[in-house]
């Protein structure tokens, strides 16, 4: 989104249209990129009113899932599978497994998981026709299950880091605005008052909202006031494309950094956020901890490698700040510059090249 030039030079690698008139698949898979490893990326199902639609939200997602994985050094590609949400009645288990068909056809090239839309017991329903699925029950002792505590874990190192460049402290006594108390918000609450922030808090789920009040002695606030709360920092965890003209413009916190993907409604923004002089501590760099719980579970990883990788987003995100800062860059250029760097290094597997469009 943001270091156009660098992005374009790395086209989708295979653009998968996948159909079944039986169960009433209808969707795309994009393989992004595979120079690193296998494409992975989740399975969206959304009603998407058109197939125009539809593939531009998986190239676009595919493309963020190869920088995702880049930046957090995994040996993964990047890819997306989109599916149209039937109308009426449908069988999803029946769904799912022509999904799971579909990506078997792949042959290892893509790695599915669950996304907006899909669960856990999709993907057990995947698993019937493939191996080349992630994001399944736990098995004891194995990495996997579901991803958002390391998703907060990570959040909240990249918040120690940032709050550290931006404030010269640590977060204890810092006021920080939570918006979005589901499975990411609500477990940073906890991060956050176990290092003695004060927290501000919303969301439109009322009992999400009483949860954090009493559990961490939050303040809430309502969801459209969290934005402009006076506050250090923000951390936005519900939705994406929050951060423009007119929020930046309300914006009380010196400091963004939080778990919602695409966070910057346009490249544009991370510009006037820079203007504002609110550090930005870019989306997909912080939040990677729940992909690489996810990758893990796919390559077999125990859950001590989990952490050891989760923890190392602090200290990266420290470097992409120090490496900005000197190269009179921001902090999501300078990421999406290390992503793409680090896919496009990479010669593409032979077999790849042959299919590259
Ligand atoms: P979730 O669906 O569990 O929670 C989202 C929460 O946001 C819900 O409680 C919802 O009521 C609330 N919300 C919706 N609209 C709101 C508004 N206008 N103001 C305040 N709150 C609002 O989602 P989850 O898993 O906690 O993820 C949060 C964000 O982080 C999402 O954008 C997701 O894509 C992203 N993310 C999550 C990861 C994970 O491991 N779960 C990994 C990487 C990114």
């Amino acid at each position: 989104m943001v270091d156009q030039q660098a992005r374009q030079a790395l086209p989708s690698e295979r653009i998968e249209r996948i159909r079944d008139e039986a169960s009433g698949l209808d969707g795309f898979i994009v393989v992004h990129s595979t120079r690193r490893g296998p494409a992975a990326g989740g399975c969206r199902l959304r009603a998407y009113v058109s197939e125009v639609d539809m593939l531009a939200d998986a190239v676009r997602l595919a493309e963020g899932m190869s920088l995702k994985n880049a930046v957090a050094e995994l040996p993964l590609g990047g890819g997306k599978a989109v599916l149209r949400l039937p109308t009426g009645q449908f069988d999803r288990v029946r769904l799912f497994e022509a999904f799971g068909r579909a990506v078997e056809r792949l042959d290892g090239d893509y790695v599915t998981a669950e996304d907006v839309g899909t669960t856990v017991t999709d993907m057990t329903s995947v698993r019937t026709a493939t191996m080349h699925v992630a994001g399944l029950a736990p098995e004891p002792g194995r990495a996997g299950g579901d991803p958002s505590p390391w998703t907060a874990l990570g959040v909240f190192r990249a918040m120690e880091v940032a709050a550290g460049r931006r404030f010269g402290r640590t977060l204890g006594g810092l006021r920080v605005a939570v918006q979005g108390l589901g499975s990411v918000g609500h477990r940073l609450c906890g991060h956050l008052h176990d290092a003695g922030a004060r927290l501000v808090v919303a969301d439109p789920d009322r009992a999400a909202v009483a949860r954090v009040v009493t559990r961490y002695g939050a303040v809430a606030v309502a969801p459209d006031a969290v934005l402009s709360a006076d506050v250090d920092i923000l951390a936005p965890c519900a939705l994406g494309g929050i951060l423009d003209d007119t929020s930046i413009a309300a914006l009380r916190a010196r400091l963004v950094c939080g778990a919602a993907n695409n966070q910057l409604a346009g490249p544009e923004h991370g510009a006037l956020l820079a203007r504002r002089a609110i550090l930005y501590a870019p989306d997909y760099l912080v939040n990677a901890g729940g992909i690489v719980s996810v990758a893990a579970e796919y390559l077999g990883w125990c859950a001590s490698e989990v952490a050891n990788r989760v923890e190392a987003i602090g200290p990266r995100l420290h470097r992409v700040l120090e490496s900005a800062a000197a190269a009179g860059l921001r902090p999501e250029q300078m990421t999406d510059r290390l992503a793409c760097t680090a896919i496009a290094e990479l010669p593409t597997a032979p077999g790849h090249a042959l299919r590259a469009a």
